[in-house]
Order: C-alpha cells, then sequence, then structure tokens
C-alpha cells in the first residue's frame, strides 16, 4: 500500500504536466457539468512520466470507478466484450499499451467508443448472428508510448489527445520531496537535486534512485539523506552525472566506436548492444533525443558532439 499512496490521487496534488493538467481540468468540470462522461483520452509519451496515474486521477476527478487492464492482455473480442459489460455508467476503462490490441479486438472497440454498443458475433456457420448489446456510457483512457503505433482509425475516436513531456529538475525535485515524505524520511535539498538531476526528466526513475539511495541512509544510520550518501548510492548504481546508465552508454559508445559515430540502422544497432529495437525506441531514445545525444536520420542513428564530448571522444572525421 505503500506503492499506491506514492501515486497522487487527485489533480492538486499531481506535479508538473502543467498543460495537460490544465486542459483535463477543464474538460473534467465540463462533463461533470453536463453530467455526463468524459470524452475519450489517449495519453501518450515515454515510458515512467505517469500516464496511469493521471488515468487514475481522472477516474477519481470524476467520482468513478478505474478499471484497468492492457492491449496485450485482450487477446480475443470475447474478452474485451466480457470487460465491456461489466463497466458501470461513467466509469474508467484503462486501456495500458493500447497499441498492442489485436486487430480484431480494435474493431469491436470503434462502435463502443463511438456509440456505445458491442456487435458480437455468436455460434458459427450457418447459425453465426450479430446480436447487438448497449453499453454503458464510459470513457476509456488509453496509454502509449508513440501516438504513431496507434492506427488511424483508433487514434480518430478519443476526443483528447495528450502529450506527457519529461520533467523538468524543479518539478522532479518537488516529487523527491513528496515521495520522501511518503516514506517518512527526511532529505536535504542538495541531495534532492542531485537525484532530480540525474533522473532522465522522469519520475518513475527519480522515485527509484530514491529508494535506493535511502537504503544507503538507512544502513549507515543516517537519519537524513545527504547530497554525500546520494552521490555514493548513484554512483554504485552506476547512473552518470547527466542521468545516463549502463545501457545509455553502451548505445551511444556502440555507435561511436563501432559504427564510427554513424549512421547505423536501429535493428542493427539492437543486435550489436542485444537490446531489443523496441525497447531502444521506446525506452532509451526519447531521452537521447530530446538531451541532443543523438540523431535520427533516413540512414540511421548518429551520435552528436555532444554524445562524443560525454566520453571525452574525438570526433570521427568523415
Ligand atoms: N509521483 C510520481 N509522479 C508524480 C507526479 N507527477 N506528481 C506527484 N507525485 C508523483
Amino acid at each position: 500500500q505503500v506503492e499506491q499512496s506514492l501515486r497522487p490521487s487527485n489533480l492538486a496534488q499531481y506535479i508538473g504536466q502543467d498543460k495537460t493538467k490544465e486542459n483535463l481540468k477543464i474538460f473534467i468540470e465540463a462533463a461533470k457539468m453536463r453530467e455526463e462522461p468524459l470524452d475519450h483520452v489517449l495519453l501518450y509519451g515515454p515510458p515512467g512520466l505517469g500516464k496511469t496515474t493521471l488515468a487514475s486521477i481522472i477516474a477519481e476527478e470524476m467520482g468513478v470507478q478505474f478499471r484497468t487492464t492492457s492491449g496485450p492482455a485482450i487477446e480475443r473480442a470475447g474478452d474485451l466484450a466480457a470487460i465491456l459489460s461489466s463497466l458501470e455508467a461513467g466509469d474508467v476503462l484503462f486501456i495500458d499499451e493500447i497499441h498492442r490490441l489485436p486487430r480484431s479486438v480494435e474493431e469491436i472497440l470503434y462502435p463502443a467508443m463511438e456509440d456505445f454498443v458491442l456487435d458480437i458475433v455468436i455460434g458459427q456457420g450457418d447459425a453465426a448472428r450479430s446480436v447487438r448489446l448497449e453499453l454503458p456510457p464510459f470513457t476509456l483512457v488509453g496509454a502509449t508510448t508513440r501516438a504513431g503505433l496507434l492506427s488511424a482509425p483508433l487514434r480518430d475516436r478519443f476526443g483528447v489527445l495528450s502529450r506527457l513531456e519529461f520533467y523538468n529538475e524543479t518539478d522532479l525535485c518537488s516529487i523527491i520531496h513528496r515521495t520522501a515524505n511518503v516514506f517518512d524520511y527526511e532529505i536535504d535539498q542538495e541531495a534532492a537535486t542531485e537525484i532530480a538531476s540525474r533522473s532522465r526528466g522522469t519520475p518513475r526513475i527519480a522515485n527509484r534512485l530514491l529508494k535506493r539511495v535511502r537504503d544507503l541512509s538507512q544502513v549507515n544510520r543516517e537519519k537524513t539523506i545527504t547530497f554525500n550518501s546520494a552521490q555514493k548510492a548513484l554512483k554504485m548504481l552506476q547512473v552518470d552525472a547527466s542521468g545516463l546508465d549502463h545501457i545509455d552508454h553502451k548505445y551511444l559508445l556502440s555507435i561511436i566506436d563501432q559504427f564510427k559515430g554513424g549512421p547505423v540502422g536501429l535493428d542493427t544497432l539492437s543486435a550489436t548492444i542485444g537490446e531489443e529495437s523496441q525497447t531502444i525506441e521506446d525506452v532509451y531514445e526519447p531521452f537521447l533525443l530530446q538531451q541532443g545525444y543523438v540523431q535520427r536520420t533516413p540512414r540511421g542513428r548518429v551520435a552528436t558532439h555532444k554524445a562524443y564530448e560525454h566520453f571525452k571522444r574525438e570526433v570521427h572525421e568523415t
């Protein structure tokens, strides 16, 4: 239940993502005034930025139940039909990794989203017939790492599309202080800033690093997390001063040392460092691109001068 209270439960407690919060606040208030469910919402952006948290906050703010599932968990149309027909009026249904819904399931989702009806086929062969089930009005909140992974017809059925951004250091600092408070643990401002600056703009990473830093403080019997223990713990975790970890290093050094700075195709890179292409694209690259360590070109990935400087390497002449 500690994990649970780590998640803010309403918009006022949710730190950062100001644009998304501001918009949602208005849409939620308007829907409540009309006594209608909120329009369907698509949240997209890199992992760990709070998509699931926001979805649960939407349910809380609307005063309805929060039901959750994921794209890969729904294998057949019947699985989705079972979930949809058990909803109550106004409920929020959260589908994580919605881009991984099978196409056959996606097709029965369209009329459900548009008209709150479910068209299902019962029986086989000559006996097969289509029946239409009425559904309670509901709000679908979908989450995906990239909106471009969704089919256009599915994307078009969301009334609200919101992209979550990497957090700035100030917001991450506030989140770290809030989490430390939930843990009932003191943390110095300098220690919080140090963790924040190495969290790749991502609250999930900030909270994970905080837990490990706290472990070190705890075994050293310190009452307060200090800058010193934060630095020591982060070093043990192989997170460098810019927040890049062991896999970021492998990725960038492979481009620099094995491919002379690139361009190198994603699949080649993936095979070389032994990480899945999809994971590289969704988890590692967004931050490296945003920070300007790497560029995507039509011919592949290219390491930038910033990447060379980071590792104190001489730039390859082309
Ligand atoms: N914990 C994780 N993400 C958070 C956020 N955006 N606001 C408050 N607490 C959080």
